[in-house]
């Protein structure tokens, strides 16, 4: 898979996650294995410039964190130019374009899903970086802002035209938030709309045969994984053996889970701190207690968390509290274990809906 002049590992991408797709996430995510290309949590492209210290942040990565693309937003063209010429100079891979974020803060300034309703003006902002960069300039984009307007077809051969080197689509409008199903024909449409680049589709891949389907009935080169990885990190790794070979891997044990957990806590203890880190990660865990089986117990207590030693004690009364749902060899009992997950343009038209993907609390809420 090529975005431009970059050649990239496989088709799979990790989906920018304000708040979630930090350096730690992203190096557990890596070191399972299969993925193509991770980007950050997005970036205000004039805090760049002002080398705030949280812009700053979000953009950390090591040598283990390659290859990188930052995704911006703003709307004034110079800033954006400049902020993506200064990740250019520090050595990021690509850089990608906010342009599906419904969230007023950033639509309110002309950035985000604002963008999709200003085709020429934003045709201009993106030839700009384009014209000024050497690194790959990507857009990420909804289908538009609601059903009578799906501007994304339009949009995508607009951007393609300035010499952009990918499009990422998630296949609902501004309006339906995260709700209802994934349209894949939305994201058909912006695959044919365009001539050469590749589409990138996204949205509720949770498992490798969503990804299959997302690939086989849309004709997207690649698909980005967002809230798929939360739940399931190795899916990477998972999807690429299974679009490679028809097999589908077991699912992760406890143990494992429990070990990749540990150690994303432990990198996130490395890159902000004892205290920091873990408070960060009273947010984290509970998505991986989310296949756990029961974990009231553990979610209840890992909410509070705020030292390693701590961490840990939860840990271990929770395996403790957890004893009671297991058989005797040590496996959940049927009755105990968490239903499939299964994506919501997998479901049966009038089937209870099974494994329904969360979208956090909190103030990504809006997402
Ligand atoms: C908590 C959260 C934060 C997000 N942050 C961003 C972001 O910074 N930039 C962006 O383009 N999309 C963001 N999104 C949207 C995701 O990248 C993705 O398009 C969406 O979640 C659908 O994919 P999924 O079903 O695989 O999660 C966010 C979504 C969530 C749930």
């Amino acid at each position: 898979m090529r975005i431009g002049p970059l050649s990239l590992p496989s088709n799979l991408f990790l989906s920018p996650l304000a708040g979630y797709t930090n350096l730690p996430f992203r190096l557990t995510i890596r070191e399972l294995g299969g993925i193509g290309l991770a980007t950050t949590d997005l970036v205000n492209a004039r805090s760049l410039l002002e080398k705030n210290h949280k812009a700053l942040k979000l953009i950390e990565t090591c040598p283990a964190d390659r290859p990188l693309a930052v995704q911006l937003f703003g709307s004034v063209a110079e800033e954006m130019r400049d902020a993506a010429l200064f990740l250019e100079s520090q050595g990021i891979a690509s850089v990608d374009i906010n342009m599906g974020c419904p969230v007023r803060k950033v639509c309110r300034v002309g950035g985000g899903s604002a963008m999709m309703t200003e085709l020429d003006k934003t045709a201009r902002l993106v030839k700009e970086m384009v014209d000024a960069l050497k690194i790959p300039v990507t857009a990420k984009m909804r289908l538009g802002w609601d059903d009578q307007n799906i501007t994304a077809p339009d949009l995508a051969r607009a951007l393609e035209g300035v010499g952009v080197a990918a499009i990422f689509v998630h296949g609902r409008t501004r309006e339906q938030g995260f709700s209802g199903t994934i349209n894949l024909g939305g994201i058909r449409a912006v695959v044919q709309a365009i001539e050469r680049i590749p589409v990138i589709g996204n949205g509720d891949v949770t498992t490798p045969q969503a990804a299959k389907k997302m690939l086989n009935e849309t004709g997207c080169s690649g698909v980005s994984i967002g809230r798929g990885a939360f739940y399931n990190p190795w899916i990477f790794l998972q999807t690429l053996h299974y679009l490679g070979t028809g097999e589908l891997l077991p699912e992760a044990s406890f143990e494992e889970r429990v070990r990749v957990m540990c150690r994303h806590l432990e990198r996130m203890i490395e890159v902000f701190g004892e205290e920091h880190g873990c408070r960060m990660f009273r947010k984290v865990a509970p998505w991986y207690a989310k296949r756990f089986g029961p974990a009231n117990e553990f979610n209840k207590h890992v909410v509070l968390v705020s030292s390693r030693a701590q961490f840990h004690e939860i840990l271990t009364n929770y395996r403790l509290w957890r004893a009671q749902f297991l058989d005797n060899e040590g496996e959940l009992m049927p009755r105990f274990r968490p239903p499939p997950m299964v994506a919501s343009f997998m479901q049966e038209a009038n089937a209870a809906p099974v494994g329904r993907v969360h979208v956090p609390k909190g103030p990504v809420e809006v997402w």
